[in-house]
């Protein structure tokens, strides 16, 4: 059976919206038949939800923290669906980024997943500027709402990514941590985040991670953490990726889009549709 859920998986592709090639499919299927190791740490997240400060965040809480030891973040914390040969090298003790549903994973109960989630008016605006920012977009705010509230982007509906790994929300081995409350309250959530990985806090690692998880350190040091520059060009010049990295940035959207994405609330989450 699960041989057949795979190659349905493999047939119909994960986000079924990106055209792919031979060596792309070969990847997916590879990337669908990862099993985690027991000692890695999954990083799961909607794009667009704060992937890179997490991963920046476990930068400094699992290595000295010193980015001169790095090339790039993605070097520290790989990208499972595009660096699938890599993550199998790495083979433990892996800090891997996904953006995948936990449908589209195998779950590793003795491994450990970080799921962020961020508002997601939010999320519609910070993607849209990155459709923007990698050139693959021509269209306006209002087209490219309308394509994200109906799942018509890249890793599909956020309603759906986020719902199912809300369902997950009583397993002990997936930590839910939310974009806003990393940013109301970073020394909290810091610290959640260190004993949910039973990491052994200094003071001085602890206010190290605060700091350099900060945006204005991050955005200082850009070229690090930006994937753009990683995956599609080395000439992509820095300040748009660590971008704005505020919240509420959906307040500025139309009435009517609102209510677009307060439908769709109630549709997915009856019981809790705010
Ligand atoms: P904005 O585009 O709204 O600014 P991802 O890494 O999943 O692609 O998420 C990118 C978003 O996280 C961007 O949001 C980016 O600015 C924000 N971000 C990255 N690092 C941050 C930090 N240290 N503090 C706050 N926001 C951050």
């Amino acid at each position: 059976l699960l041989a057949i859920d795979y190659s349905l998986r493999f047939l119909f592709g994960w986000t079924q919206k990106l055209s792919f090639s031979a060596r792309d499919s070969i990847n997916r299927l590879k990337v669908y038949n990862f099993k985690p190791h027991p000692s890695d740490v999954i990083i799961a997240t909607y794009p667009k939800s704060g992937t890179t400060w997490m991963q920046a965040i476990l930068y400094q809480l699992k290595t000295d923290g010193d980015l001169d030891n790095i090339e790039h973040i993605m070097r520290f914390s790989p990208y499972l669906e595009e660096e699938i040969d890599r993550v199998e090298q790495l083979s433990s003790n892996r800090i891997i980024k996904t953006h995948l549903p936990p449908d589209e994973l195998i779950i590793e109960p003795s491994a450990k997943y970080i799921y962020v989630q961020r508002d997601g008016l939010d999320t519609a605006i910070s993607y849209f500027e990155h459709h923007k920012l990698i050139k693959k977009y021509t269209g306006n705010f209002e087209q490219f709402f309308e394509k994200y509230v109906n799942g018509d982007v890249p890793y599909g509906s956020w309603f759906e990514h986020t719902k199912k790994w809300l369902a997950l929300k009583n397993r002990d081995n997936i930590l839910f941590v939310n974009f806003e409350e990393l940013k109301n309250n970073p020394k909290d959530e810091i610290k959640r985040i260190s004993d949910f990985l039973d990491i052994e806090m200094t003071k001085e690692k602890y206010e190290r991670t605060i700091n350099r998880s900060s945006f204005d350190y991050m955005k200082r040091h850009e070229d690090k953490f930006c994937a753009v520059k990683y995956f599609v060009s080395q000439h992509f010049g820095t300040g748009n990726f660590i971008n704005k990295g505020i919240v509420g940035r959906g307040k500025f959207i139309s009435d009517k889009q609102r209510k677009q994405f307060k439908n769709k609330m109630t549709e997915y989450f009856p019981d809790n549709p705010e």
